[in-house]
């Protein structure tokens, strides 16, 4: 079965697919839309078509019939909204309800992928969860006995059983073969999860974890070739946040 099926009799040949389709894998024959090798399966045309001549056979559908512009959303807001976004390092016991952490999965899967590879790994923390801690703890308690005899920083750290998932009730590892998709798919969760009333935590510790100790990555069960790219910590804050810190000023070099 084709990857892209077009409907002949719907199809008005307006060429808007073609003109759209980043591989060229369409073309105009006859005054209606062909497709031909190439198809990365990124759905433009299924998207662009105004007459919904497109189908994609592979995929399920229920829910694609209407779109939102970004630009619906007023931009001010927009933006106060990303500047008001914290890390949050403390969390309420509450549990995160199903349909949140579908709403968050389902952020991270629309966000964009390079050639459509769609090939990001999502790998939520369960029954192993305490196993997974503990071993990271321990690791953790060696190299900073170590380390604080050298880094400064680390003199007051004190490595706690709940120091790499803070108690949250929630714990996504987002994973991949490179680090630029799944980067992308938790910075698209992360604001998912604001938006929900969800704080978020990228636990960069926890990935150092998996590549120190390969038993911690091994317990994971990544998908084949993966590395943990981001460990999104996620639970409801159990702190408020009455301000935006200040940041640096942006250096914007123009060449
Ligand atoms: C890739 C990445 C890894 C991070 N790892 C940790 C971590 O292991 N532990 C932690 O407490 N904060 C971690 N953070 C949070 C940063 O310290 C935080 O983003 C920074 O202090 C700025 O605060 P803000 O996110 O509230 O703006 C991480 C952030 C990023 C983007």
């Amino acid at each position: 079965m084709d990857k892209i099926v077009i409907d002949k009799k719907r199809c008005i040949g307006c060429g808007k697919c073609v003109r759209d389709c980043v591989a060229s894998a369409l073309y105009l024959k006859n005054g209606k839309a062909t497709l031909r090798s190439g198809c990365i399966e990124c759905g433009h045309c299924y998207a662009i078509c105004p007459t919904g001549a497109v189908d994609m056979p592979d995929y399920d559908t229920s829910g694609c019939a209407q779109t939102v512009p970004m630009s619906d959303i007023d931009s001010e807001v927009f933006l106060q909204a990303i500047k008001s976004r914290r890390t949050i390092r403390q969390f309420k016991p509450q549990p995160v309800e199903p349909e949140k952490i579908r709403k968050i999965l389902e952020a991270g899967r629309y966000a964009p992928t390079a050639s459509n590879g769609q090939k990001v790994g999502f790998t939520i923390l369960d029954t192993r969860r305490g196993e997974i801690e503990k071993l990271c703890v321990n690791l953790f308690r060696k190299g900073v006995d170590i380390g604080s005899k050298f880094i400064r920083s680390w003199r007051h750290t004190e490595i706690t059983d709940s120091f790499f998932f803070k108690d949250a009730p929630l714990v996504i590892v987002v994973s991949g073969s490179d680090s630029v998709n799944p980067s992308l798919a938790s910075a698209y969760m992360e604001l998912m999860a604001n938006s929900l009333g969800l704080g978020v935590l990228y636990s960069g510790f926890f990935c150092a974890c998996t590549i120190l100790n390969p038993k911690v990555k091994k317990m994971l069960h990544l998908p084949r070739g993966h590395k943990a790219v981001s460990c999104m910590i996620i639970g409801y804050p159990a702190v408020e946040y009455k301000r935006i810190p200040p940041r640096k000023e942006k250096k914007v070099r123009r060449v």
